[in-house]
Parts: structure tokens; sequence; C-alpha cells
């Protein structure tokens, strides 16, 4: 089959692969939360993960001072609130309260768990190199937690816009 040429503004949703998160932060006793799609591994032990979290958001802000968050991956009966976390900003609205989340006590930061998420992962910002220049905050896991008993977690994963990809399937080679 020919190929045709693919346009270079789409590209990032050919590799934006893994499932979409809510950052989670706490700024002087208030919460907040936002999806984002863009993360990826850098590091096994101790995991590192780097993280864009555009500078429009006011989770940028907030990270720049706190240097710490949460990561929480939702699965699919999430996907109304995750999508509704994208579409305001904790600038005007409390997002846990709008959207029926519960936040929770972490054990190492401040910020807070999402209660409605199976895993979440406790971070702290290790290199702010990266902040200026792309919006990318490495971070290194302090503590994990996950919802034991879900054997196939149906996490989404963004395409664009209100699509996403479901996750749960899993094949062997
Ligand atoms: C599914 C989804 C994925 C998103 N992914 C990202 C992302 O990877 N990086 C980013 O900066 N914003 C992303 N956004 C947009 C932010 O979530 C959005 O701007 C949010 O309202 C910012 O919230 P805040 O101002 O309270 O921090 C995404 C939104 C949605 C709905």
């Amino acid at each position: 089959m020919p190929k045709q040429k693919f346009p270079l503004a789409d590209v990032y949703q050919l590799l934006g692969s893994g499932p979409t998160v809510l950052i989670s932060t706490s700024l002087k006793g208030k919460y907040n939360v936002m999806p984002i799609a863009w993360t990826t591994p850098l590091d096994f032990k101790p995991p590192i993960i780097a993280c864009c979290i555009g500078d429009h958001s006011y989770t940028f802000q907030i990270v720049k001072r706190t240097k710490e968050f949460v990561i929480n991956i939702p699965t699919a009966n999430l996907v109304k609130k995750v999508v509704g976390c994208g579409s305001v900003s904790g600038r005007k609205v409390d997002k846990f309260k709008k959207f029926k989340l519960t936040p929770e006590p972490a054990s190492k930061i401040k910020a807070p768990l999402v209660k409605e998420c199976y895993v979440n992962l406790e971070c702290k910002v290790i290199d702010s190199s990266l902040i200026n220049k792309y919006n990318l905050f490495i971070v290194k896991v302090v503590a994990a937690w996950m919802e034991r008993g879900i054997k196939h977690p149906r996490t989404i994963h963004h395409i664009t816009g209100k699509r996403f990809i479901l996750g749960g399937r899993e094949i062997s080679a």
C-alpha cells in the first residue's frame, strides 16, 4: 500500500501512547489537578520520569514553586472527569470539588493522591534544567501505590481532543 504524507503537526498523536495521567498538586494547602498525556519513563531504579507540563497551566506555576506532584493513573470510568479537568484551570475552579474527586494524603509530599485513580506515584522534581526550554520536569518517584486486584486496568491513552485508545488487553510474543 503506498504511503501518504502525514501532517507534521499530528506526529505527536502517533507516539503519545502512555496512559493519560492526572497530575495533582498542592499550594498553600489548596489542591489542584490536571491531565497530561505527555510523560515518559527515563530510568528504572530509582524510577525517573519526564513530564511535559505546559507553561500556560496553573500546575506549571505550582510545580515550579513546590517541586513536587503526584502522578495518578485513571481508568476508563473516569474519562469524562479527566477531560473536564483538562478544560478548566485551577486558577478559577476547585477541580477536586467540581469533578467529585477525592484528595488523600500522600506519604512523602504535600501534594494529594487522587483516591479514584488505581495508581498514585509521589514525585519530586530532581532536574529543572529543561523546564524553561521544553516545559519538561524530570522527577523521581519517591513512593508508589497501586490498587491490587485490577487484572487488566482499562487505562486511557490520549489521541487528541476527546479521543482516546483504550488499554487493558495484553498480548505475549
Ligand atoms: C486528555 C488531555 C491530555 C492533556 N495533556 C496535556 C499535556 O500532556 N501537557 C499539557 O501541558 N497539557 C495537557 N492538557 C491540557 C491541560 O490539562 C489543561 O490546560 C488544564 O486545564 C490545565 O489545568 P491547570 O491550569 O489547572 O493546571 C491535556 C488535556 C487533556 C484533556
